[in-house]
């Protein structure tokens, strides 16, 4: 599918991940919805967008809201007519031995990751139904396939997004809805900036990294040639294989190329 002309919605738009999909979808002549909850990042993004000649639309949303997911769709279709990609990718990270995760990070963290994911999904779904077109794109991530130390809670949800997709998948499989999995890396965003201005502390990814414009590229090739999975690291393709054959050597591997906690 050509990313020109179909419309796509993103959560989680006002930084990192999220806003370089913007970024890129609209050069590719994409109409984007951007949405998060900072109303000043969004606009900014909007604008820088439209300066560049693309087609942008602010929302100001939590994901965790479903009348504010709904907002969110509901602007598509009045700005720009129509809803054909919606992109779930808002999220956050925690890093702690499961006693150091307290009960409501864990249930916010989920309700972000898991649950927004799933809100956004539900919203678009009935929409590409009736279409008989659409593609649903889930932002997971690498240790959603193969989980990493100290990041238990963060993993599990990452998983949860992975169990999803892969249902969806089968039940709308030889259909033309797609629906991907994207599952980057340790990658170069806010995402440590918010954990240690919510929450006190950073990691640091200790294996390889990419750029958000990488994880961006990754996904608009995946709305040209839908594909189920997508690895933006190609390599990283391999711990999902290793994990399944080898998992307790995977342990001892992801130990060493995990994460490190940082302030
Ligand atoms: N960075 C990595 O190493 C990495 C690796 C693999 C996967 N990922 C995944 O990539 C996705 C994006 O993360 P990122 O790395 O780009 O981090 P980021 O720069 O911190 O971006 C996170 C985005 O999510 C939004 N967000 C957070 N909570 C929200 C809520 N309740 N409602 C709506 N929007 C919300 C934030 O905007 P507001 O604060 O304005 O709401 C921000 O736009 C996440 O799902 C993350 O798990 C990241």
């Amino acid at each position: 599918m050509d990313p020109r002309g179909q419309v796509a919605a993103i959560t989680g738009a006002s930084s990192g991940i999220g806003l370089a999909i913007a970024r890129h979808l609209a050069a590719s002549g994409a109409p984007v919805v951007l949405g998060a909850r900072r109303a000043d990042r969004l606009e900014e993004s909007a604008e820088a967008i439209r300066r560049a000649g693309g087609s942008a639309e602010p929302v100001v949303m939590d994901v965790t809201s479903e009348d504010d997911v709904g907002r969110l769709v509901s602007r598509a279709q009045e700005v720009f007519g129509r809803l054909d990609i919606m992109v779930c990718n808002a999220g956050f990270g925690y890093y702690g031995t499961v006693e150091d995760t307290p009960p409501d990070v864990m249930r916010r963290m989920m309700d972000v990751n898991f649950f927004g994911t799933y809100l956004a999904a539900r919203a678009a779904l009935p929409i590409f139904r009736r279409q008989g077109r659409g593609h649903l794109i889930l932002i997971s991530s690498i240790v959603g396939r193969r989980g990493i130390a100290q990041m238990s809670g963060y993993s599990a949800t990452k998983a949860a997004q992975v169990g999803f997709a892969e249902s969806l998948r089968t039940e709308f499989a030889g259909t033309a809805i797609h629906v991907s999995v994207v599952l980057p890396v340790s990658t170069e965003t806010e995402f440590r900036d918010a954990m240690t201005r919510d929450y006190g502390h950073s990691v640091r990814g200790l294996g390889p990294k990419q750029t958000a414009d990488t994880v961006a590229r990754a996904v608009v090739e995946c709305i040209r040639r839908p594909a189920p999975e997508v690895y933006p690291h190609r390599a990283s393709r391999g711990l999902t294989i290793l994990s399944a054959v080898a998992p307790r050597f995977t342990d001892r591997l992801v130990r060493r190329y995990g994460r490190r906690r940082e302030g």
